[in-house]
């Protein structure tokens, strides 16, 4: 069930939400499947909806700043400066944590990870509820994230109740840094460039050892379930040649001349932010349509891309 997101449905999804319910709610990145984080009987149905492990830690999402010590029994400098800088917004810390945090949150380990979205609705919800609220991505584990109310809909039964927010500003997942005493390691790349993290954190650069475990990171993930291929402009003439009479569905940022006509096509805007914005949503659409096969624009081999190109390795399967 999609609510409209006003005052009264905001407050009876933060009441269904205290009563131990899972709720859909939007994000600046994706949508999230939400439930209280200090309850983990309501938890545990996030996990089930998800059909995911039970040791893929969850994010725990916060009004503000001012509630991180309820959840990290340590905060470094690092920390103080990257959530100064960046929240509320799409950055989350993965910090020790206090030890009344449920550990089916936590995936069992001694982190926990914390984000303050910046969606005004999201920012109203927690206000109502005034906890911190465990949420994933709002789709089936290895499927696609999704950036509208109507992607959440598609894949869950009537019964959940989704918050609608409209399409998702930012359209990928958060950047995701671990902050503990000796250093940060970036865990999960995101539209904050690692650069921008590096030069507010202020503190050492470690690689990713086995003392962190981001279990989601190995994982085959953001697929769609359309076959998907890469293309550039220089090797389209290949696939033209290949495949002019199949139902294609081409994702492209350059300009193209006229396509054969069994082909649909979306258009991304040809900037970073504009391409993380409308990715999700393109392949999605594709996924839902009549096409045999999704084809896709590689993007610049530019830094500002290297989130996208993450999330494409995993689309494609390359993990
Ligand atoms: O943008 C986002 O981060 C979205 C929105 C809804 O906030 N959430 C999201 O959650 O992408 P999810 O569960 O799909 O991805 C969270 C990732 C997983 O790969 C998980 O393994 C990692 O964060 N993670 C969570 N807690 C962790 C922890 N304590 N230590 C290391 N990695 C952790
Ligand atoms: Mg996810």
């Amino acid at each position: 069930m999609i609510l409209t997101p006003n005052s009264h449905n905001l407050l009876l999804a933060a009441n269904h939400l205290k009563a131990g319910n899972v709720v859909a709610i939007p994000t600046e990145t994706v949508y999230g499947l939400a439930a209280d984080a200090m309850n983990p009987s309501a938890v545990k149905k996030i996990y089930e909806l998800k059909q995911r492990p039970s040791h893929n830690p969850l994010i725990v999402h916060l009004a503000s700043f001012g509630d991180i010590a309820t959840w990290a029994r340590k905060i470094p400098d690092s920390a103080k400066r990257l959530a100064e800088k960046f929240w509320p917004g799409p950055l989350t810390l993965v910090l020790p944590k206090q030890r009344h945090v449920p550990s089916i949150v936590t995936g069992g380990q001694d982190t926990v990870a914390l984000r303050v979205p910046s969606h005004p609705i999201t920012q109203q919800l927690l206000a109502y509820f005034g906890g911190g609220l465990a949420a994933p991505s709002a789709n089936p584990y290895t499927r696609l994230s999704p950036t509208t109310a109507h992607h959440v809909a598609s894949y869950f039964d009537e019964s959940l109740w989704i918050v609608d927010g409209g399409p998702t500003i930012v359209g990928i997942e958060s950047t995701i840094v671990a902050c503990l005493d000796n250093g940060i390691t970036i865990l999960r790349s995101g539209m904050l460039s690692a650069e921008q993290i590096i030069d507010t954190a202020q503190c050492p650069v470690l690689k990713n050892s086995t003392k962190i475990q981001s279990p989601g990171q190995a994982a085959l993930h953001y697929a769609p379930r359309k076959p998907l291929a890469l293309f550039s402009i220089s090797n389209l003439s290949n696939f033209l040649a290949q495949y002019s009479e199949k139902p294609i569905g081409l994702i492209h940022y350059s300009d193209m001349n006229p396509l054969p006509n069994r082909w649909q096509h979306l258009q991304l805007p040809p900037s970073p932010e504009g391409y993380a914005q409308r990715l999700y949503a393109a392949l999605h659409h594709f996924d839902q349509s009549s096409c045999e096969l999704i084809m896709l624009e590689l993007p610049p081999r530019e830094p500002e891309y290297e989130a996208i190109f993450d999330r494409i390795q995993r689309a494609v399967g390359k993990t």
